[in-house]
């Protein structure tokens, strides 16, 4: 319980990236085996609706999880029922307030998931929108809560270059940070707190998925959380994915896996091949895209020696994830 509440409470905020796996990535998914599917597992999410400036909490909204479960309200307390290891998108409207979408959540295998949402007001919203800009109702508002890599520190000092939002890898909207009095400010220029957060503020993003690039200042590899953008709408979201874990790359987080304990302790070149990048690529080991690549049919000991890995070992779900993605070197 201990490990599992840290762990929300650190990415609860903006429900943003609260997890390190992909759906549906290993057996017992559709089409994998047994004709008699398991009923899928429900889970509970529940938590409070809070206003997003203000932090006071916001009743008679309704919230709803992902295309079908509505959620039951009790005050400003929630409570939803929605099938586990779902990737959804959490969404509050109210009169006087604009529909806030929070950023997709990967639903986890534990029950009971505890989750803050925020919701935008009406003026809020308005204060996102500098003099001279205009609040396009085809086009969605993305808020950005702008935290270090590891989710601990606010981005303090952030040049406004380092910030921007991309779809189909080129960059969309205007980015403006929000300044000491919650209003987006075109003079702010470095990052600055509001309501003890440090936040952006990206608008008129077409609708649709985008990506937020943040370069924080000191660490090479851009941070990059995902999130749906919709028209007359804000979508809420933290600069740090995965709840302040480093981008899925070979060099960030890959590699130390592949050359720690569970490879590394034969895979260091006395007898075999290193397991760097390079030689997984000359080698093709990281195609197919899915769990049929050498790579994890190897670590699963297929034909191989012995390891720890199994087809549940986090780290096995994070390679798996990571070859899904392309494997990235950085
Ligand atoms: C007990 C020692 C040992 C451990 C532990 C080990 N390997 Fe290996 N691995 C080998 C040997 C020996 C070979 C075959 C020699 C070679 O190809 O260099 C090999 C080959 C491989 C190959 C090449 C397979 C192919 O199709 O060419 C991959 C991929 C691989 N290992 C991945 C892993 C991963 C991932 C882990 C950790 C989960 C791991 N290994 C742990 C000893 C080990």
């Amino acid at each position: 319980m201990g490990i599992k509440f840290g762990r929300i409470a650190l990415c609860g905020l903006f429900l943003s990236g609260c997890v390190g796996q992909a759906p549906g990535g290993i057996g017992g998914g559709p089409g994998s085996g047994a004709d008699a599917a398991p009923a899928v597992p429900q889970v509970i999410l529940y938590g409070e609706l809070k206003d997003v400036m203000t932090n006071a909490p916001v009743l008679g909204a309704a919230v709803s999880a992902g295309a079908t479960a509505t959620a039951t309200m009790t005050g400003a307390r929630y409570e939803v029922t929605v099938d586990q290891q779902t990737l959804l998108e959490m969404k509050a409207s109210m009169t006087g307030y604009a529909d806030t979408y929070s950023a997709e959540l990967l639903t986890e295998a534990a029950d009971n998931q505890l989750t803050t949402m925020f919701i935008v007001s009406d003026a809020v919203k308005q204060n996102l929108y500098p003099a001279g800009t205009t609040d396009d109702p085809t086009l969605g508002t993305v808020h950005i809560d702008l935290q270090s890599v590891n989710g601990l520190a606010t981005l303090d000092g952030l040049p406004l270059a380092n910030v921007s939002l991309l779809q189909n890898g080129a960059p969309v909207g205007t980015v403006y940070f929000i300044n000491n009095q919650g209003l987006a400010d075109p003079n702010q220029t470095t990052a600055i707190q509001y309501g003890q957060k440090t936040r952006a503020v990206v608008i008129n993003v077409p609708p649709g998925p985008f990506e937020v690039n943040v370069l924080e200042q000191g660490v090479p590899t851009p941070q990059s959380a995902k999130g749906n953008a919709f028209a007359n709408a804000v979508t809420l979201i933290e600069s740090a994915n995965a709840a302040g874990e480093l981008p899925l790359t070979y060099d960030a987080q890959i590699g130390a896996i592949l050359t720690g304990q569970d490879c590394g302790g034969c895979h260091s070149g006395n007898g075999t091949f290193r397991l760097t990048y390079s030689e997984l690529t000359t080698r093709n080991l990281l195609t197919p895209a899915d769990s049929n690549a050498p790579l994890l049919q190897s670590g699963l000991g297929i034909g191989h020696p012995p390891t720890n890995w199994t087809a549940t070992t986090p780290d096995y779900l994070k390679v798996l994830e990571w070859v899904e993605a392309g494997a990235p070197e950085n």
